[in-house]
């Protein structure tokens, strides 16, 4: 077998190990797994990709090489394991904005010195097709860059997770397009040999990620940093084809296409299309004025730790719905000590997981998971959703647009159509947060003001806290 079949081979096998890996990541359970077999995929890629550029290199290349591979692995390594969990999200931004970047600096490379390559023809020109490829991965690269850094500022609360809308921002849009389209026109008619033109691709290319992503609020930023992953993908994909890289065509492809795919699943979860999200702007207009005087029209039933705790030692079966509130007042932990004090007292409790309840995919299931709650605890929604209507109590943390029954019957919600939990159907409602204020869609919850809803107004942490001593 000669060489390069052997490296066509080991790319073969990297590709195996990250579909693999991918779908280990689909369950908490094998999610470790298929980290494992997502880096020895990778470590397979990088070897491979080093074997097949070194013979060609000078020594000093391969030093420096090696010295960045072994800094980006460093570096890399300490970032994931000092990052806390809920600054997940900025993280994979961040590290997106890395992938695009490269994508962006190796053409780039090669749009400089095309015989490195062997990109340029006899006449010194780039072949266009090849001029093609390097536009598409320069302009996703670029995209990717300043696209990520604007979501990971917005996420990092470095600057204002507010929708920054721009006058007439559609339009600029479509002419900062167009103007990238007419300039690779004017690079291929000149074989690549205007510089000046692929410097203007590049800088529209950072305009377009800027923007396009300001004007999106920070709440629907988990979307678009999926979309900006499948970005990077394609850009990696396009640089694969200019450098005939096997392993760079394919796990290219993986990432673009699961970047997609993710991005479709959570606008399909939200009940929202993928454009209303990439276009900006959503949510309802409940001010906080609507909120107070919805509270005295209708009266609120509150409770307090004790009545919780009593009502859920007499209950046989309860149902815990998380949501953000959880996350945000990092309450899992003592959530899975009061699971404990119920089961010892006989009930019997599980978790009700809603596919976007949080901030980012996944979200409930991590939290859950690193506060060791039982997987076999842990329901999908269509699996628990029959269960509700057999269960004395639903107590909801943290939780608010994922129960919200105007999804089911308000035509003119902005959350109609989104599948949600049908927590009403359990016998009683608690419900832990810290006003009757909204969620993420700005949208008011009429379970707060239901007969068999009961509100434990306070943070989530501590009133489980205090349900746990009462229990
Ligand atoms: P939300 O509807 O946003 O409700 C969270 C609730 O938590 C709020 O109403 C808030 O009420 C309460 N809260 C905040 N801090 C709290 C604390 N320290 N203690 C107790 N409660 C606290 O959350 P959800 O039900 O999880 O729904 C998720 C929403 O995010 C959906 O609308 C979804 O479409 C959207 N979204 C999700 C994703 C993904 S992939 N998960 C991505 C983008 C958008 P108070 O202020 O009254 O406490």
């Amino acid at each position: 077998m000669t060489d390069h079949n052997i490296q066509a081979l080991l790319y073969a096998t990297s590709a195996v190990l990250f579909i693999f890996s991918i779908r280990g990541l689909a369950s908490p359970e094998t999610a470790v797994n298929g980290n494992r077999l997502g880096i020895l995929g990778m470590v397979i890629a990088i070897a491979t990709t080093v074997w097949i550029i070194t013979p060609n290199l000078e020594t000093v290349t391969i030093a420096l090489i090696l010295s960045g591979l072994l800094l980006g692995g460093l570096v890399g390594g300490l970032v994931a394991t000092r990052a806390p969990m809920t600054k997940m999200p900025q993280l994979v931004g961040a590290f997106n904005a890395l992938g695009g970047g490269a994508s962006l600096l190796v053409a780039s490379a090669a749009f400089y010195a095309p015989s490195n390559f062997g990109l340029d023809l006899p006449n010194g020109n780039i072949a266009s097709r090849s001029l093609i490829e390097l536009c598409v991965s320069g302009f996703l690269g670029a995209v990717t860059v300043s696209g990520s850094g604007i979501a990971f500022a917005k996420l990092n609360g470095n600057m204002s997770g507010n929708p920054i809308v721009i006058p007439f921002r559609h339009f600029i849009n479509l002419g900062i397009l167009i103007g990238i389209i007419v300039l690779v026109g004017l690079l291929i008619r000149s074989g690549g040999q205007t510089e000046w033109v692929f410097w203007s691709i590049v800088a529209l290319s950072l305009l377009l990620g800027v923007t396009l992503i300001i004007p999106i609020g920070g709440a629907d930023m988990p979307v678009i940093i999926s979309v900006l992953n499948s970005y990077s993908g394609w850009a990696a994909t396009a640089l694969g084809f200019t450098l005939g890289n096997l392993g760079l065509i394919i796990t290219g492809t993986l990432v673009g296409s699961s970047g997609a795919i993710l991005s479709y699943i959570m606008c399909r979860g939200m009940n929202r299309s993928f454009f209303s999200v990439v276009l900006g702007g959503f949510g309802g207009d409940v001010s906080e004025e609507n909120i107070a005087r919805d509270a005295q029209a209708r009266p609120v039933k509150r409770g307090a730790a004790d009545d919780a705790a009593f009502i859920m030692k007499n209950a046989s079966k309860v149902i815990i719905v998380p949501g953000y509130g959880m996350a945000v007042a990092q309450a899992q932990h003592v959530l899975k000590e009061m699971t404990e004090k119920l089961k010892e007292a006989g009930v019997e409790v599980s978790f009700a997981i809603h596919p976007v309840a949080g901030r980012m995919p996944g979200h409930m299931n991590v939290l859950l998971a690193e506060a060791q709650v039982p997987y076999d605890e842990v329901f999908e929604l269509e699996d628990i959703n029959p269960e509700f209507a057999a269960a004395d109590v639903a107590f909801v943390i943290g939780a608010n647009d994922v129960t919200n029954p105007a999804a089911k019957t308000d035509t003119s919600s902005p959350i109609f159509g989104m599948p949600v939990l049908d927590v009403e159907k359990a016998g009683v409602v608690l419900f832990v947060k810290r006003s009757l204020g909204s969620g993420y869609a700005g949208i008011d919850n009429d379970l707060f003001f239901k007969d068999n809803t009961m509100m434990l107004l306070s943070d989530a942490k501590e009133m489980v806290e205090n349900i746990v001593k009462a229990l």
